[in-house]
């Protein structure tokens, strides 16, 4: 019975891509048992969902507060049910554990939904967060609030914030690396010049399920040099701005390759700064990272990417797609945490 409601929390949460940068994408319904609000557009099987919300950008509101905004009767984002009083009947499903903590911008969730009297709560998983890591369900419980987990979709909701889980437990990204190959194992033309291998489906399978499933593409400087890729998303409806990280540490790369634009990393050791300047003009931004044994210190890396800074949230997911060099790096340091082969 919790099904629909807790994939309609999924999918309000995936509204959040790409726009909550290192916090987790999560979403909220308040259900309330038939009967008690007449129309048939809130209506899922027995229930009706009579508010909605979801985690929409970095430190925003959290999904469960925006939901009871979006309640007030005063605000402009209400929903039909606003105005309503929680009954001790309504039930609240939420993809990700409440918050106990204390953060800048919004109070801790788990305090609000008891104070608004809220008696029954779903929860999608546990929050991987050290902070909050069952202290939400603990402080709920304790204060007369029956919590159940789904258990059954507990996997959905992992796999929808791998970027934020993987931050939590590893302290870095979440790393898929993405190989196009042909069935004798070709990934370019001898020369090294770029090679047609995927089909138009395979393309458009992997620019909405992988590039867009994603906070950013990372490739070596040597793919950059030789295909000169532009590496958005295409292929697919509403297509997301995604960043683009360029492995570069000499600075090698072209002002006028089609990468150098705004949205696009450069990870450098070069200390030109003639050439950090030309780069940033042009919208790039670049990060210096110390090499070891020539390979960039993985966590300067990762902390230069899991950290906010003014109008950049912070990259939770990275898709690694190529060349071979930089598949072999990622692969020898255990940076992978998934692969992905489209065979041509
Ligand atoms: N079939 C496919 O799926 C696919 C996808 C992408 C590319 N490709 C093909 O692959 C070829 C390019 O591959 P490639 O192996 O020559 O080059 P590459 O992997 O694109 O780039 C390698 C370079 O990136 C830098 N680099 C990568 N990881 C690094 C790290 N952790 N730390 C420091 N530097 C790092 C190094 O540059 P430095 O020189 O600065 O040390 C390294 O030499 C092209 O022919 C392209 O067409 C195929």
């Amino acid at each position: 019975m919790h099904q629909p409601f807790m994939h309609r929390c999924l999918a309000l949460a995936e509204q959040g891509r790409g726009k909550t940068g290192i916090n987790p994408m999560v979403g909220a319904v308040l259900v309330r048992p038939a009967g008690r609000v007449k129309s048939e557009k809130w209506k899922v099987e027995n229930e009706l969902i009579i508010g909605e919300g979801y985690h929409q950008a970095f430190g925003g509101s959290h999904a469960e507060l925006q939901l009871f905004e979006k309640l007030d009767p005063t605000s402009p984002l209400r929903l039909r049910g606003a105005g309503q009083k929680i009954s001790s009947s309504d039930i609240l499903y939420v993809s990700l554990e409440p918050c106990c903590h204390s953060h800048k911008k919004t109070p801790p969730c788990a305090q609000m939904l008891i104070e608004k009297g809220i008696k029954n709560i779903v929860i999608g998983m546990q929050d991987p967060n050290p902070e909050v890591a069952g202290k939400g369900i603990e402080l709920l419980r304790s204060n007369d609030v029956n919590v159940s987990i789904a258990f059954a979709l507990t996997a959905d909701c992992l796999r929808l914030n791998r970027g934020f889980v993987s931050l939590m437990t590893k302290g870095r990204p979440w790393i898929t690396l993405k190989q196009a190959r042909t069935t004798d194992g070709r990934i370019a033309n001898d020369e090294g010049s770029p090679l047609r291998i995927t089909s138009k489906t395979q393309d458009e399978w992997s620019h909405s399920k992988l590039r867009a499933k994603h906070d950013a593409i990372l490739v070596g400087i040597g793919t950059v040099l030789r295909d000169d890729p532009e590496l958005t998303v295409r292929y697919t409806d509403n297509p997301p701005e995604i960043f683009r990280i360029i492995l570069d540490a000499s600075l090698q790369i072209p002002l006028t390759a089609r990468v150098v634009r705004r949205g696009t990393i450069v990870i450098a050791s070069s200390p030109d700064q003639k050439k950090i300047k030309e780069l940033e003009n042009r919208g790039v931004r670049v990060l210096t990272v110390p090499q070891k044994s020539s390979i960039f210190d993985w966590n300067t890396l990762w902390k230069l990417l899991i950290t906010p800074e003014s109008d950049f949230y912070g990259i939770s997911s990275i898709l690694v797609e190529g060349g071979a060099k930089t598949w072999e790096i990622f692969r020898k340091a255990g940076m992978v945490d998934e692969e992905v082969t489209l065979l041509g």
